[in-house]
């Protein structure tokens, strides 16, 4: 069981001029405290400029030895049934939408990113392995999501 916090909720789009403010924000709640950030079912719904703007966000948020964990979806998602079917209920449900409305990113975004190495890289499958999860649905009909760790190495 996650120790009890204090939880503080701000809200923030992406896709507006959100740094300055949400900067301050941070930095009256974190102090010098080590950081730990989590993205996770985000990614999918921002284009690769806000992506992009948003590590370098997280750059100036964090210090060295600090970690990001992030969540991603692959290009070779956009294949499976699995996303067929999320576009389907999408449009049914939500809005309708096209497959390059969602964004997926490759290892390669994660391996380059300035002042950050890669430790860890799993997805659905290698953890199921470690944590001894019985996959009972066929591979086509997973959304197989990606997990990154990302250590920061230097100031
Ligand atoms: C599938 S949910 C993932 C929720 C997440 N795992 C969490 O625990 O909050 C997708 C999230 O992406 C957020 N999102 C999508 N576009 C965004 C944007 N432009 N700026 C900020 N958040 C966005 C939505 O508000 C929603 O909370």
């Amino acid at each position: 069981m996650l120790p009890k916090r204090n939880l503080h909720f701000i809200g923030v789009d992406f896709g507006t001029e959100y740094k300055d403010a949400l900067l301050t924000a941070i930095n009256t709640i974190k102090g010098n405290k080590k950081c730990f950030i989590l993205i996770e079912g985000v990614l999918f719904f921002l284009d690769r400029e806000e992506t992009d703007n948003l590590f370098d966000f997280f750059n100036i948020v964090q210090n060295k030895g600090d970690i990001i964990g992030s969540a991603s979806f692959q290009d070779e998602l956009k294949k499976s049934l699995a996303f067929k079917r999320l576009l389907l209920f999408f449009g049914e449900k939500v809005a309708k939408t096209k497959a390059s409305d969602y964004q997926t990113i490759q290892d390669e975004f994660y391996q380059s990113r300035a002042n950050y190495s890669l430790m860890d890289h799993q997805e659905y499958f290698s953890l199921s392995k470690t944590y001894n999860h019985k996959i009972r649905l066929q591979k086509e009909l997973i959304l197989n999501e990606h997990f990154y760790l990302l250590l920061k190495t230097k100031f």
